[in-house]
């Protein structure tokens, strides 16, 4: 047995230094999440472990459907059966429930009437539907921090979610609108996933209450213009794989945060981009990749990794990194992709390493 409980913990390393990271946010519970994937896919434990094993040698109460490892007692794996509902009888014990990959397509307003101190709900890879989910059931989950449900089938950002929620994650289902006041209590929220859905605009007041917002990723949406109405503390915004046609000097007015800013695939055009618009002197990382520009665009000094990979750019213009060069003006940029581009290395002009003095990697 003693074994059996190494392998596992071996196989739970491989998993790490396999490109995930351990999340420590949620009380030691050894869980992993692959933070290199656009969404996180939460660790199963199908097929790593024999779950007769943990039935036979566990004394506590298991829903027939789920796994309990012992170990980790708050934990119940229900992953990957193609189950159609959520499993009865669930402990009250319990604070990480996963549910991901399965066929669940409704939540019922007393799936959790017994459990109060919930801390996760993984519901990844299901099929769930607005019409068929009763939020109410979430009310009384003041623990709750993480809600994963990207992957499902939802058309609206649903409204009454807990108010302690950290995290909420709806990747990849088809979500055109935000139901009013969806986020109006979430003043916890430091990281919203809305990639892969249907999102034309954000109105004002759909995102008001989230005070404490810090990542946002919007990519693989239908934007065709960056969204107004975005909380002044967000400091990583994802807009890549939308349409967007124009880019003004206001574009970004009142992100006095922003440091990563991500616009690959967004087919922007260097005449319909305002030469100021990057100027935002908080901005640490900004990806252009795979647009359509002609030039350099103008950056901050204090700009530190630059993608400029596969576009149309012709001329380096050092006035782009530096407007002007002395001791203490230079610009802070450690790596610079310009791969990909109608643009070779002897074509850059004799000033750009007074300009780019502390660049550790050019690609070009
Ligand atoms: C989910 O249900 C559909 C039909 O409703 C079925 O074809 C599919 O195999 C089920 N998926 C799983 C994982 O059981
Ligand atoms: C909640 O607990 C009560 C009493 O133990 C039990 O009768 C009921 O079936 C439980 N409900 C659920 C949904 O687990
Ligand atoms: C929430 O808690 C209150 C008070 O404990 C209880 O009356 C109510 O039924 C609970 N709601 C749900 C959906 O469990
Ligand atoms: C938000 O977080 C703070 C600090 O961690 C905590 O005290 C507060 O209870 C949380 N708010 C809600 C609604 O859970
Ligand atoms: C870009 O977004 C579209 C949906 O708008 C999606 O179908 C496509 O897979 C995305 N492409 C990439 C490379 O992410
Ligand atoms: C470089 O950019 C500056 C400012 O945008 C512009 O005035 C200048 O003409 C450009 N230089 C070249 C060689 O294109
Ligand atoms: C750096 O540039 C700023 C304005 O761009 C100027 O005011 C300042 O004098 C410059 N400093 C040095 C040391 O050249």
């Amino acid at each position: 047995m003693a074994l059996l409980y190494a392998a596992v913990l071996i196989l739970l390393c491989f998993c790490e230094s396999a490109s995930t990271t351990v999340d420590l946010e949620y009380g030691g519970v050894p869980l992993w999440i692959n933070r290199l994937l656009g969404e996180p896919s939460v660790l199963s434990l199908k097929g790593r472990i024999d779950p007769a094993w943990f039935r036979a040698n566990n004394p506590q109460a298991c829903p027939q459907q789920c796994d309990c490892p012992i170990q980790w007692p708050t934990a119940l794996y229900c992953d990957h059966r193609g189950l159609a509902d959520v499993p009865e009888q669930l402990p009250n014990r319990i604070q990480y429930l996963f549910l991901q990959a399965n066929n669940i397509s409704s939540l019922s307003s007393t799936f959790l009437v017994n459990i109060t101190g919930l801390r996760w709900l993984i519901l990844d890879h299901n099929q769930l539907q607005n019409d068929k989910l009763d939020l109410d059931a979430l009310q009384n989950q003041t623990e709750l921090c993480y809600l994963f449900a990207n992957h499902n089938h939802l058309t609206s950002v649903p409204s009454s979610l807990p108010a302690g929620l950290m995290q909420l994650r709806l990747a990849h289902n088809q979500i055109s609108s935000i139901s009013p006041g969806a986020f109006q209590n979430l003043h916890n929220l430091t990281l919203l996933l809305l990639q892969g859905n249907k999102l034309q605009t954000i109105s004002e007041g759909d995102l008001k209450g989230l005070i404490r917002l810090n990542l946002l990723d919007l990519s693989g949406n239908l934007f065709t213009s960056v969204p107004k109405n975005l909380p002044s503390t967000i400091q990583q915004l994802y807009l890549s794989n939308n349409s967007l046609s124009a880019l003004s000097e206001d574009s970004f007015e009142g992100l006095h945060q922003l440091k990563y800013l991500r616009l690959g695939q967004c087919k922007l055009q260097s005449h319909s981009v305002h030469q100021m618009v990057f100027n935002l002197p908080s901005l640490v990382e900004l990806d252009l990749s795979y647009n359509k520009l002609t030039t350099t665009p103008t950056v901050p000094t204090s700009l530190q990794y630059l993608y400029l990979e596969a576009n149309q750019i012709q001329e380096f213009n050092t006035t782009s990194f530096c407007r002007e060069v002395g001791p203490l003006n230079y610009s802070r940029m450690k790596i610079l992709r310009l791969d990909g581009n109608k643009i070779s290395h002897n074509q850059l002009p004799p000033d750009w390493v007074f300009c780019l003095r502390v660049l550790q990697h050019i690609y070009i």
